[in-house]
């Protein structure tokens, strides 16, 4: 795991912004592994700029989302669906974007068919992810196991307490999500995280130095080949 300390946030969504740019120029066809949250918005209008700049083509490259939210209609403008087009896929030319559907029926099943989906497209090349200030990636929480697979998820009160802010009131936060393994995670070739501001530094100490454990599921990168954590000053205040 190689982590890079940058002075401010914004240093951080230019630095990640720099690798998913490096990836799709590279391999113009990568499968690209995105996520939402306020953590990649400086990330995502970087390169919304250098494609309207000319100098960043997305005509090839396909993309899969961490997660959404269970039972929130896709046209709920807090669903990640519409985070998505908002913050990046309306302004860009992905060929093709996928995210799991929160509605599905069964839950399970649509867990296994997003993760065959990922393995039918070649797997994920580049894996973009933001940190929970409990050490979620993706929406796995802190658990006394490791889930493997895309599956449905209870949110925990501190990741619902986080996630508020996006909404008029505490109860129209959805307690339940589908997410991304961690299993499918770490299958990625490359994993980016990125992590800014003081009250991520504790999740970011945990991650990095901690005991590789699902208490602490962002440990878990330690045992990942090829993944750098990116973070400000600010969040890397305890390392
Ligand atoms: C988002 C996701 C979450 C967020 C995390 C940090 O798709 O899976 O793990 O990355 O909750 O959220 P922000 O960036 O809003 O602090």
């Amino acid at each position: 795991m190689v982590v890079r300390v940058y002075r401010y946030p914004e240093d951080v969504s230019f630095a990640c912004a720099l690798l998913i740019a490096a990836q799709v120029t590279q391999k113009p066809d990568s499968v690209l592994g995105l996520a939402t949250g306020s953590s990649p918005i400086g990330t995502y209008q970087q390169l919304v700029k250098w494609h309207q700049e000319g100098k960043l083509d997305f005509s090839q490259a396909i993309s899969f989302n961490l997660d959404e939210y269970a039972g929130l209609p896709e046209s709920n403008p807090n669903s990640y669906h519409s985070f998505m087009r908002e913050q990046l896929f309306q302004s860009i030319n992905m060929k093709a974007s996928y995210l799991p559907n929160g509605n599905a029926k069964d839950m399970a099943e649509e867990g296994k068919r997003y993760d065959a989906q990922i393995k039918e497209k070649g797997g994920i090349d580049l894996q973009l992810l933001g940190i929970g200030r409990n050490g979620h990636i993706g929406f796995n929480e802190p658990a006394e196991d490791f889930a493997y697979g895309t599956s449905l998820v209870d949110l925990t009160p501190s990741t619902i307490d986080a996630n508020k802010r996006f909404f008029e009131k505490e109860e129209d936060v959805p307690r339940k999500a589908i997410s991304m393994g961690i299993g499918t995670i770490m299958e990625a070739k490359k994993i980016v995280l990125i992590a800014m501001g003081q009250d991520k530094a504790e999740a970011v100490l945990g991650a990095v130095q901690g005991k590789v454990s699902p208490g602490m599921p962002a440990s878990i990168l330690q045992m990942h080949p090829n993944a750098v954590i990116l973070c400000d000053e600010a969040a890397a205040g305890l390392l």
